[in-house]
């Protein structure tokens, strides 16, 4: 069985040697806007490239490599249940030969066996308007194929997510300039084609396939068709067959923390029985083994697993995990385990610690800052053995933690009962402040039901702090050794932990600043305004007065007044 890490950067290779392919094919047709002689020149640039040894064994390698791969990885899949965006990539992965092999074999193929002149016009004169409709699609498919599978493999890349409504617009732009193009080619083909004489010389001049040779491009195509559905067959069926012999080894038992237990046969990752039995289970890479967000402590039965790969030991020693926490998506148990996830099962980019690495060297960047505390925990944990006060505040902690990381925050840290969040190291103000509200919203939720659960623990119930401010940091890696991580520093992290305490002066358990609001559009106009002053501050700040968190509105009005969202701002990174 081929390495997992290979494969994967093999297929992410030749899948960007089949994407520029098709780029410069699809920026070919978009000439067809200008002028047929315009497509021309285009397409002798593009033969130059591909149609040399170097690169005819370069893009071949790579389709038969990438489709090879593709296969390979059918028939190693435990379970069709996936990922939406995962399962459409997939069926217009297996789309695409179907449409494609028509279009190589009346070109490539009838260039290098019959000496066919494959022009541009020929192409167009060979698929207008009869198979315009097919090339279309297939024209739509490998485009759509590609972003997806560039999306999911950049979208851990800082830049990427900086800049990705940019990328988000000339993924629209590209194809559908190269559609009109292809289609204003294809009508003017249609006037020309009417003039026999024009025809003719065409023919004439491009070596146009004869009645015998246009048989055997035919068949060709019904061959190389007929050879692909029966590879995928071949995948599908060897996939059935390899189940039912695993599955003939006996059954294993996989319980989860919360309570759940599924049987599997052995053989598969523990992300596949998570999905096979409808478990959601956090994989922001989709199982590629690259951003641990799939991560499991393995309660019972470590001693039976097999060893992590290299690659997953690498990625488990960058984030520091004990030997118990292994890979879901990489682990394939034997023997009955007991695990438990340790993210939310919707986490999300941000969790993702290379996107830690983005700040190694510290960056000034816009973003919002929450801090939340308990209210008199001191009196509190006077009161508690120390067994009983961990407990509670690791019960605490998980229940805060999670709202804020399913919001889209990162954790910076947490001092005693404080904890200090992160929202916007992706460089998007507006959602940045969204998302803080949101969390804010969800811990007092979160801190209600957490009081249900621990009645019986409790003297009283937990009460909260929360204050949120948004401004200017300086945000990057901080810490020694182990002990580092993302964290903010500056006057806006100042301002925020004032709110917080400030939460105590008012009785309320939430304030935010007027610039959260503003910057996220929304109209809290519904609740108390107050101007709070703050040390090292000319002017008091405006304040907005939340009693309670949770009476934040799920869906929060937007304000009439707020200046309309600037996509243009929204792709200008704020990092300096
Ligand atoms: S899903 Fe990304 S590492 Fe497992």
């Amino acid at each position: 069985m081929m390495n997992g890490n290979v494969a994967h950067q093999l297929r992410l290779y030749t899948g960007l040697v089949l994407f520029f392919f098709a780029l410069t094919h699809f920026i070919n047709h978009a000439f067809g806007l200008i002028s047929v002689e315009a497509t021309m020149q285009v397409q002798e640039g593009r033969t130059f490239i591909w149609r040399n040894p170097v690169g005819g064994v370069i893009l071949y390698g790579a389709l038969v490599v990438h489709i090879g791969l593709a296969l390979h990885k059918v028939y190693q899949r435990y379970t069709l249940k996936m990922p939406l965006w995962e399962a459409i990539r997939l069926a217009l992965g297996l789309a695409i030969p179907v449409f494609l092999l028509s279009h190589i074999a009346n070109t490539r193929f009838a260039h290098e066996v019959f000496g066919v002149d494959d022009t541009y016009i020929y192409e167009f004169v060979k698929l207008w308007p009869n198979v315009g409709v097919d090339q279309t699609i297939l024209l739509l498919f490998v485009w759509v194929h590609s972003c997806i599978g560039l999306h999911y493999w950049l979208r851990m890349k800082m830049w990427y997510r900086r800049t990705q409504s940019l990328w988000f617009m000339l993924a629209i732009l590209i194809p559908t300039l190269s559609l009109l193009g292809f289609y204003a080619g294809g009508r003017l083909m249609e006037q020309l084609e009417a003039d026999a004489a024009w025809l003719a010389a065409l023919k004439a001049e491009t070596n146009w396939p004869d009645a015998v040779e246009a048989t055997v491009i035919a068949d060709v195509k019904k061959l190389g068709l007929a050879i692909f559905a029966g590879l995928v067959a071949l995948a599908f069926c060897g996939r059935q067959l390899r189940g039912f012999i695993q599955s003939r080894a006996g059954m294993i038992n996989i319980t989860y923390a919360d309570g759940r237990s599924v049987r599997s046969k052995p053989g598969p990752t523990l992300l596949e029985i998570s999905r096979a039995n409808g478990i959601p289970h956090a994989s922001v890479c989709g199982g590629r083994g690259r951003c641990s967000t799939c991560r499991v402590r393995i309660a019972f039965g470590i001693r039976y697993m097999e060893d992590p790969a290299p690659a997953e030991q690498e990625l488990l020693d960058k984030i520091g995990a004990p030997p118990t926490v292994r890979l879901a998506c990489q682990c394939r148990p034997k023997s009955d385990v007991r695990i438990q996830r340790l993210l939310p099962h919707d986490a999300g980019v941000s969790s993702v610690p290379q996107v830690a690495d983005a700040f190694d060297n510290g960056v000034d960047m816009n973003i919002a800052i929450l801090f939340a505390d308990i209210r008199e925990f001191t009196k509190l944990s006077e009161r508690k053995l120390p067994y009983d006060l961990v407990f509670l505040l690791n019960e605490y902690f998980r229940a805060m933690g999670e709202c804020i990381t399913r919001e889209g925050g990162r954790i910076d840290k947490f001092i005693g009962d404080g904890i200090v969040a992160l929202f916007g190291l992706d460089g998007d103000p507006q959602k940045a402040c969204e998302d803080a509200l949101a969390a804010a919203r969800a811990m007092s939720e979160g801190l209600q039901k957490l009081n249900i659960a621990l009645e019986n623990d409790l003297p009283q119930p937990l009460r909260l702090g929360i204050g949120i401010h948004f401004g200017y940091a300086v945000v990057g890696k901080m810490g020694y050794e182990m002990v580092s991580s993302v964290t903010a520093i500056g006057d806006t992290v100042n301002t925020a932990s004032r709110l917080e305490s400030a939460t105590k002066e008012f009785k309320a358990e939430f304030i935010v600043s007027d610039d959260v609001v503003r910057t996220a559009g929304v109209d809290l106009s519904a609740f108390q305004r107050q101007q709070l002053s703050v040390r090292g501050r000319e002017k008091p700040l405006n304040v907005y007065v939340v009693e309670q968190a949770h009476m934040l509105p799920v869906r929060m009005p937007k304000d009439p007044n707020a200046p309309p969202t600037n996509w243009l701002a929204r792709l200008t990174p704020n990092w300096t």
